[in-house]
């Protein structure tokens, strides 16, 4: 199944990013650390003249700390790519943002002028959350002065770093039919936009495989790993639902309601700590993609 998503235009996002992009420095790219690369959108880098970027692994806390490491560095090898791992807990999120934008673009001697930094991130990725945090502690924030519009927010984190928030929306644009199902399964793609039983039962053909343990716990499973990672994902769903109490009167299993219970465990941590992709099978997704 692929996730047919057809949001809104990216109008309004374009345009501001247009205006804005020549005097910035460095752009900041929110990404979902649980599907770095399927959180990201590829059009960005054209919308931002490829200026040095800053990938931003956000929401740590709920991907596996094992694979965190493997996308930072993958992202670091990337030519004008700096990646550091953040979550809404961290206590110093904007000295760790200018230390990373630093380290992509070093002062210059003689530069009087302050460095500026857009950020961009696709919906879900916890831009709202970090904004919030960064202008509660950021010394000024200012909508309304000279050259700053109304629909633009910038937040002086030092004296010498601004940060500016890009209007509009930078909707998910999905590439490979993985991607797709990824960012249903995260929550970034509107609710209608997918069924949510097939989407429970991808995650979970992926989960089986990866996460196995994970899912025999949070689920009380009677079955050995070898047994889980053998049984088809339909009739995993269906051990779920008996297990969690997902029957309709009757005695019918209630799949839709099991399907809702595992997106809603995912997506809150519920299972564990879990990230959907790594930097290797992404860039088979998207090598398939292309050959088609
Ligand atoms: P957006 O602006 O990019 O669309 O995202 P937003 O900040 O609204 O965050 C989306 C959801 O992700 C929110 O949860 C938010 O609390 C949660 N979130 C943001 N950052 C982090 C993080 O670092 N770790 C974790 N675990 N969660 C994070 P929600 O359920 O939609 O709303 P609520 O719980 O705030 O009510």
């Amino acid at each position: 199944m692929s996730i047919q998503w057809f949001p809104g235009h990216m109008h309004l996002t374009r345009k501001a990013i247009a205006e804005r992009i020549k005097d910035i420095d460095v752009v900041i790219e929110l990404l979902d650390a649980r599907l770095p690369g399927s959180s990201s959108n590829p059009l960005l880098a054209g919308l931002t003249g490829h200026k040095p970027t800053l990938k931003v692994l956000n929401k740590q806390d709920l991907a596996d700390p094992a694979r965190t490491p493997a996308w930072l560095a993958w992202y670091a090898a990337q030519a004008d790519t700096g990646a550091i791992a953040l979550d809404a807990s961290d206590g110093a999120p904007a000295r760790r943002l200018i230390e990373g934008c630093r380290q992509l673009a070093p002062l210059r001697k003689g530069l009087s002028r302050p460095m500026r930094v857009l950020i961009c991130g696709i919906p879900n990725v916890g831009k709202s959350t970090l904004i919030n945090t960064l202008s509660r502690k950021s010394q000024a924030k200012t909508g309304d002065e000279a050259g700053v519009t109304k629909q633009e927010q910038r937040i002086v984190l030092a004296d010498d770093f601004y940060l500016w928030d890009t209007p509009g929306m930078l909707w998910p644009k999905i590439i490979v039919p993985e991607s797709g199902e990824r960012l249903a399964a995260s929550g970034a793609v509107g609710r209608n936009a997918y069924d949510e039983e097939l989407v429970a039962l991808q995650l979970l053909a992926y989960l089986q495989q990866h996460y196995g343990a994970q899912l025999l716990e949070r689920y009380k499973l009677d079955l050995s790993l070898e047994a889980l990672q053998a049984l088809p994902d339909d009739e995993l769903l269906e051990h779920i639902a008996r297990k969690r109490g997902a029957v309709m009167s009757g005695g019918r299993l209630n799949l839709q309601k099991a399907s809702e219970l595992v997106l809603t465990d995912f997506r809150g941590g519920a299972i564990g700590r879990i990230t959907l992709e790594t930097p290797e099978e992404f860039a088979v997704w998207l090598a398939a993609g292309q050959a088609q």
